[in-house]
C-alpha cells in the first residue's frame, strides 16, 4: 500500500492507533482500478469507522479521570450493559466457584472498566450462609480473576492500563493487539494458567465486515486453548428509529455444530451464547 495514502488514513485521531494489519485488510477491499485515491481514503475510513470506532465516544479518546461508571456510559456497548453486569458475570461465572480464572477479553472497547464488576460478582457465588460477609479484597494476592483485555485501539488499552494503575489493580492488563493476529493471540492464551474463559462481547460482526468468516476460524483455533468461550451480540437492531429483530443463524448454527453449548441467554437486546470443546 502506498505509504501516503496510509498516512493519510491514520492522520485522523480516531484511527491513528489501529493496528496496521487492519487499515491494510480495509484499505484493501477498495484498492481497485476504479476507484479515485480519494475515494479509496473515504471508503476505507468509513468502513474503519463502522468497524472500530462507531460505539465509542470521542470524549473518552484521551485520558481521563473519570469514574469507571462515567466511561463505562461512553461506550454503547458498556452502557446497554451497565445495569445488569453482575447478574451477567454471576451466569457466565457460576460453574467456576473457588477457582481462579483467567479471563482473556478479545475486542475489549472499554469492558475493563466493570473489572470490579466482575470480581465483585464472581466473589459472591463463594459466599455460604455461615460466610455470608466473604468478599475477596480485589487488591490482595487472593484476588480471583485475572483479566487480560485484547484491544485494536490503542487510546482504550492506554485508558485502561492506566485505570488498573490508577486502582492497583495488579491482576488486570490491556494489551494492543488486532485479533487478526491469530498466533500472538494463541501464544498470549496459552501462556495463562487454566481456567482460561474467552469474551468475545459483540466483536464477532466487527471481524467480518474485514474478513468474511474470520469469526469461525478464530472460535476454531482458541477453543481447544480454553475452558470456555462466552460470544454475545446485539438481538436487535435501530436503523431509523425503527427496532428489529436481528437473526444471527449463521453463528448460532456454528457454534452448535462445533461445540458444546453450555448455556444461552438475553439481557435487554444482548444475546450471550456460553460454550465450550469440553463437557
Ligand atoms: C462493539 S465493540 C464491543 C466492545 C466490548 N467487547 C463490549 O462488548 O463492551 C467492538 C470492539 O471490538 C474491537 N475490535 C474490532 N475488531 C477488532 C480486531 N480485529 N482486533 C481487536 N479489536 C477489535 C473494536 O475496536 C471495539 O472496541
Amino acid at each position: 500500500m502506498n505509504k501516503e495514502l496510509f498516512k493519510k488514513i491514520i492522520s485522523k485521531k480516531e484511527f491513528s492507533q489501529l493496528p496496521k494489519k487492519d487499515i491494510l485488510l480495509a484499505f484493501e477491499k477498495f484498492d481497485k482500478p476504479f476507484y479515485s485515491d480519494e475515494e479509496k481514503i473515504k471508503l476505507t475510513r468509513n468502513l474503519l469507522r463502522k468497524v472500530y470506532s462507531a460505539f465509542t465516544s470521542k470524549k473518552i479518546l484521551s485520558l481521563k479521570n473519570k469514574s469507571e461508571e462515567w466511561i463505562l456510559r461512553k461506550h454503547l456497548s458498556t452502557r446497554e450493559r451497565l445495569p445488569y453486569y453482575e447478574e451477567i458475570y454471576k451466569r457466565i461465572l457460576k460453574s467456576f466457584e473457588n477457582k481462579k480464572l483467567n479471563i482473556i477479553d478479545l475486542g475489549a472497547g472499554i469492558n475493563g472498566f466493570s473489572y470490579k464488576k466482575m470480581i465483585k460478582s464472581f466473589s459472591s457465588l463463594h459466599q455460604t450462609p455461615t460466610s455470608p460477609h466473604k468478599i475477596i479484597s480485589i487488591k490482595n494476592e487472593k484476588n480471583p480473576i485475572n483479566y487480560t483485555a485484547i484491544e485494536a485501539i490503542g487510546q482504550l488499552v492506554e485508558l485502561m492500563n492506566y485505570y488498573f494503575k490508577k486502582e492497583n489493580l495488579k491482576n488486570a492488563g490491556a494489551i494492543h493487539l488486532s485479533l487478526f493476529e491469530i498466533g500472538k493471540i494463541k501464544k498470549i492464551v496459552s501462556g495463562l494458567k487454566r481456567p482460561r474463559i474467552i469474551f468475545l462481547f459483540k466483536v464477532l460482526d466487527s471481524l467480518e465486515m474485514l474478513e468474511r468468516d474470520y469469526s469461525k476460524k478464530l472460535l476454531l483455533q482458541i477453543a481447544p486453548l480454553v475452558d470456555r468461550i462466552v460470544i454475545s451480540f446485539a438481538t436487535e437492531s435501530m436503523i431509523k428509529r425503527k427496532k428489529f429483530k436481528v437473526k444471527r443463524n449463521w453463528i448460532l448454527n456454528f457454534v452448535r455444530d462445533n461445540f458444546i453449548v453450555i448455556d444461552d441467554f438475553e439481557f435487554h437486546g444482548e444475546r450471550f451464547i456460553v460454550f465450550s470443546v469440553f463437557k
